[in-house]
């Protein structure tokens, strides 16, 4: 097979996976958030007929052109239905398409999207390594702080749970490229979330079952232990969602000091999640309480839109103004050997492309005009060519962006 199909047809398998992921993960985000919502919206029974015992509460909901009524146990009915229904395969699916998307983009490709040498020159059989090891090992520590005495104490375990994070954040900025290192945090969050699904969550329900069906008393240990572990990936869910898009966003993962950017952007996440779930629970409906989280989030919103602000861009600009601006051609030589290799209408099929990416070609200069704010954004953060995979110089740099800057507007 060519190269040129096979990257084609790679193409295709990532289109499709990276579909099913995106069709997946709303299916069990949806539902998660859906039970937080219905738990802590619960009322006191209420209505002409009679309740079970045990019926901790109600809620009554329309939707789609019917009358909904849900009601949750304290532990368990006194008989099991005939059918009960599960949750899990949408967090299965989810994480087995991530991680086949981890692998097609950020494995098969890692020069590209996991290593950047200018961070640390690793092989891509070391980078591979340690972004699986990362994601093990956070598991192996998450899943220990929770079992551990800390466990008990829901405070302490979110500070050690934050400054795990803090370690990760720093240590994978300082190893891999932005790119890379945003995207191995959010899949180790994404797996310890899914993991929580599997090891703790279902395990615990499938005690509850049994021993209902076993006529036993229900230990209402295994419940809680899953209500722990799904408090924690509703916090999760944010931050990990903010990793998948942040891709598009080069002012991010490309920021100077981008770990930063992550953790601000993960206790953003999680605090917009705290102020949903504080919003929900009938005493924070109303007063302000409950509105810290939101403040806190916007607050931090707030510093990153101004720290993150190209000052720096500008004041490079400026530093350049003096310089003597590079002619047309010598810029098209430029970019015909630095980036003309992925983004013409036929990439070399080295880099695995079997179209130019995002549709971005740089033919002539009039293209680069076109795109001004972009690859200025890109070459004044050091995103763009990612991995540094054809050699771009800093000299080369600065000229394009000279010249950019001078010449782009025209
Ligand atoms: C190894 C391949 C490769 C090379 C070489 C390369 N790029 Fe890119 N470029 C990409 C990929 C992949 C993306 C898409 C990133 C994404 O998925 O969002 C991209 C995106 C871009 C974007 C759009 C960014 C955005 O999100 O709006 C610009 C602008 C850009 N490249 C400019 C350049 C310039 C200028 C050069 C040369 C100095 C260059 N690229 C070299 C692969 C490459």
């Amino acid at each position: 097979m060519t190269d040129y199909l096979s990257n084609y047809l790679f193409e295709w398998c990532e289109l499709l996976v990276l579909w099913l992921h995106v069709i997946a993960g709303i299916a069990w985000i949806g539902a998660s958030f859906y039970f937080v919502w219905l738990d802590d919206h619960l009322e006191p029974a209420s209505g002409p007929e009679p309740l079970d015992a045990g019926v901790a509460g109600e809620l009554w909901a329309v939707h789609g052109g019917g009358f909904y009524r849900s009601r949750k146990y304290r532990v368990a009915p006194e008989r099991l239905p005939p059918t009960l229904h599960w949750f899990y395969w949408e967090a299965y699916t989810t994480w087995i398409s991530g991680f086949a998307l981890l692998c097609l983009l950020y494995f098969r490709e890692a020069n590209i999207y996991l290593i950047d040498p200018a961070v640390m020159a690793l092989s891509k059989f070391a980078a591979i390594g340690i972004a699986l090891g990362v994601i093990v090992a956070n598991w192996v520590v998450y899943d220990g702080l929770c079992r551990s005495a800390l466990g008990r104490k829901p405070k302490w375990l979110a500070v050690a749970i934050a400054l795990m994070s803090v370690v990760d954040a720093w240590g994978l900025c300082h190893v891999f490229s932005g790119r890379g290192a945003f995207m191995v945090f959010g899949a180790s969050l994404g797996t310890i979330m899914v993991a929580n699904v599997l090891f703790v969550i279902i395990p615990g329900q499938r005690e509850l079952v049994r021993a209902k069906q076993e006529g036993r008393e229900v230990d209402p240990q295994p419940g809680l232990r899953g209500k722990q572990r799904s408090r924690h990936n509703t916090y999760f869910t944010l931050p990990v969602l903010f990793v998948m898009i942040s891709g598009h966003f080069a002012m991010t993962y490309g920021a100077r000091a981008n770990w930063l950017v992550l953790l601000a952007m993960s206790f953003a996440g999680a605090c917009i999640r705290g102020w949903f779930v504080a919003r929900h629970k009938p005493e924070g409906r109303h007063g302000l309480k409950a509105a810290l989280p939101a403040a806190f989030a916007a607050v931090t919103l707030v510093c990153l839109i101004v720290a993150l602000a190209p000052a720096n861009r500008l004041v490079v600009a400026r530093g350049m103004a003096s310089a003597p601006v590079p002619t047309g051609s010598a810029i098209m030589a430029i970019v015909h050997k630095r980036c003309a290799p992925c983004h013409s209408a036929t990439p070399s099929a080295k880099f695995g492309f079997a179209s130019p990416p995002l549709g971005i070609v740089f033919a002539n200069l009039h293209d680069l005009r076109v795109r001004r704010t972009e690859v200025e954004a890109m070459l004044a953060s050091d995103t763009m060519p990612p991995g540094d995979v054809t050699g771009l110089t800093q000299q080369e740099r600065t000229e394009i962006l000279t010249w950019i800057t001078q010449r782009g507007k025209k």
